[in-house]
């Protein structure tokens, strides 16, 4: 994997956090995107002191300005950009009958046009190369609905979809897209939220009772799937959901 970029967005913590430094372990170096650069510098230093290579880009991926000049930052630092981690991504609750056209726009916002613009400003460095791997972070209840969550899992089975698209679209060119819904990946900003506010059907002890394998999920259990994803070996792999949720949706 040396010589090859990796961006990873919502990388300064939890999921991005972990698929960026299991990414730089690999040889890849790597752009940690998140909302604001500093919160970037935690995993950049992390990644550093591991000996691997990493740049903090602040940016919000909902904004194509600041998304491009994030791109440039990296393609600058460590050279055209052959894998994309679409992670980060927002959150919402509510009955579906109280939404407002606001609470639905804000999130689709982010999670489904954030990464439409991120892939679109990086795809072109893939196609360039004739290899790329586009990994996109889903969720398991886009899989088996969630209640209260509809713009979540509304913008989560989107990026399905997308997927689908991307594969279907640019195999052609070298270039893989999968995605994977994860569920029950605690110690995340996320996850932590929405166990305090009780917005999970189950409390942890029960949810962990409730799986086929019976442990909370770590954030390093879907960096192991996005770093095979982004591997040689995936190669022919694409189109594909690869849930990584301790079997909680089969
Ligand atoms: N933790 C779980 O159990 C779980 C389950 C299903 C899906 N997911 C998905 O996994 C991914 C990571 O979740 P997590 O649990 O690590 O959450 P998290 O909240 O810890 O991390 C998300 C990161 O995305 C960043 N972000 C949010 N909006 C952004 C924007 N507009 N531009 C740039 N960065 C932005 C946040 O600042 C944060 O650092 C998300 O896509 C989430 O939907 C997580």
């Amino acid at each position: 994997m040396a010589e090859r970029t990796a961006l990873v967005t919502g990388a300064a913590a939890g999921i991005g956090a972990a698929c960026a430094k299991r990414l730089a372990r690999d040889g890849v170096a790597i752009g940690v995107l998140d909302l604001d650069a500093q919160r970037c510098a935690g995993t950049v230093e992390e990644i550093a002191a591991a000996g691997g290579k990493a740049v903090a880009l602040g940016a919000d991926i909902s904004d194509r300005a600041q998304v491009v000049a994030a791109v440039a930052r990296l393609r600058e630092a460590f050279g055209p950009i052959s894998i994309l981690v679409n992670n980060a991504a927002i959150t919402g609750y509510g009955p579906f009958l109280e939404l407002t056209d606001e609470q639905w726009e804000r999130v689709l916002k982010v999670n489904l046009t954030g990464t439409f613009i991120v892939t679109q400003v990086v795809l072109p460095d893939m196609i360039a190369a004739g290899w790329g791997r586009l990994i996109n972070i889903s969720s398991s209840g886009a899989q088996s609905g969630a209640k209260h969550m509809a713009p979540y899992i509304s913008s989560k089975g989107g990026l399905i979809s997308l997927t689908r698209a991307l594969a279907v679209e640019f195999g052609p060119s070298g270039v893989t897209a999968n995605v994977v819904p994860p569920r029950f990946i605690t110690g995340t900003i996320m996850s932590e939220q929405s166990f305090a506010g009780q917005k999970q059907p189950r409390g942890r002890e029960a949810e962990v009772e409730a799986g086929p394998i019976q442990r909370e999920g770590r954030p390093e259990d879907v960096a192991g799937a996005v770093a095979w994803l982004a591997s040689e070996e995936a190669g022919y792999v694409t189109g594909q959901v690869i849930g990584v949720n301790g079997g909680r949706y089969i």
